[in-house]
């Protein structure tokens, strides 16, 4: 086996100024804990750009110690967009803009269980997700997230070069379609193999980040099957080694939740992964997904 030397990842850009909210380095490659925010509460135009910069600048940022009512976590989201309901996950039967991640003791699969963005196949995927932990086990279920600007830039030359102009298909249909596992035998989210999760839509596989400017890698794992006009089998290989790099662990941060902590994550230069290693515990965690552009 070869052994490949770590990327030399620097630490981003140290944050810039805040006045209204403490912005600490949470990880090398990504990541900020946030404080002096009470999310329960309204705030005015400049803390909400304060904390929009404080996404931008670390691509996922942490609250901790929060109480928030489901309406409060939507008027929070609300100020960075309009709200996406998921296409293939029932939401909250009363807030159907809130999917409730359910994991019950018994459950055997986990939803975000793979490394991926969220709904990368919609034609206009998702500036990101507002993740609220209500109830986690005593240890297990952390999460990852991956900097997909590193990635891209940590690539040769030569490589960047290849995949520039390259389209990918983006499809929910592995996950959701009609041949996909029902997610009903054995888990509690609200879903089940259907017709409609057959659709592709296709998106740069490098994409330029419409705040930042940044280039960044626009791979989604099972959710991006394809090159455009290649076979899967003839795509494989590359897309293998793209999500392998995209996940390296020089690339990645990793939170240990504990109820009260909220997660909001850039979707649109991340990656993450929910681990599935708390068998025997709950989970419950609420989901709010604020509405992205079209990629270029
Ligand atoms: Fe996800």
């Amino acid at each position: 086996m070869v052994v490949l030397a770590g990327p030399k990842v620097k630490p981003e850009e140290q944050a810039g100024e805040y006045r209204h909210i403490g912005v600490t380095r949470y990880g090398p490659a990504l990541g900020a804990v946030i404080d002096g925010v009470d999310l329960s509460q309204d705030f005015d135009d400049e803390v909400i750009a304060e904390i929009r910069k404080a996404l931008l600048e670390n691509l996922v940022i942490f609250f901790r110690d929060q109480e928030m009512t489901p309406e409060q976590h939507l008027a929070f989201a609300r100020r960075f967009g309009t709200l996406n309901q998921h296409d293939q996950v029932k939401g909250m039967e009363e807030y159907p803009d809130i999917i409730e991640v359910r994991k019950e003791a018994d459950d055997e699969r986990n939803f975000g269980g793979a490394w991926h963005g969220d709904v990368t196949y919609l034609e206009e995927p998702p500036l990101g997700s507002i993740l609220y932990a209500k109830e986690v086990p005593p240890i297990g279920g952390d999460t990852l997230w991956s900097n997909c600007y590193l990635a891209f830039e940590q690539l040769s030359s030569g490589m960047r070069e290849m995949l520039d102009g390259k389209m990918v298909i983006h499809t929910p249909a592995l996950i959701y379609g009609v041949a996909s596992r029902d997610w009903s035998k054995d888990s509690s989210m609200d879903s089940h193999p259907n017709e409609t999760a057959h659709y592709e839509t296709e998106h740069p596989l490098i994409r330029t980040h419409p705040e930042t400017g940044r280039k960044c890698l626009y791979v989604s794992g099972a959710y991006t099957p394809r090159l455009k006009d290649m076979t899967e089998e003839e795509s494989a290989p590359l897309l293998d080694f793209l999500m392998t790099h995209l996940t390296r662990e020089p690339f990645t941060c990793r939170w240990r939740w504990q109820a009260g902590d909220v997660a909001f994550w850039d979707n649109r230069c991340t990656l993450h992964y929910a681990l599935n290693d708390y068998s025997g515990y709950r989970r419950i965690m609420h989901r709010v997904t604020i509405n992205g552009d079209r990629p270029y």
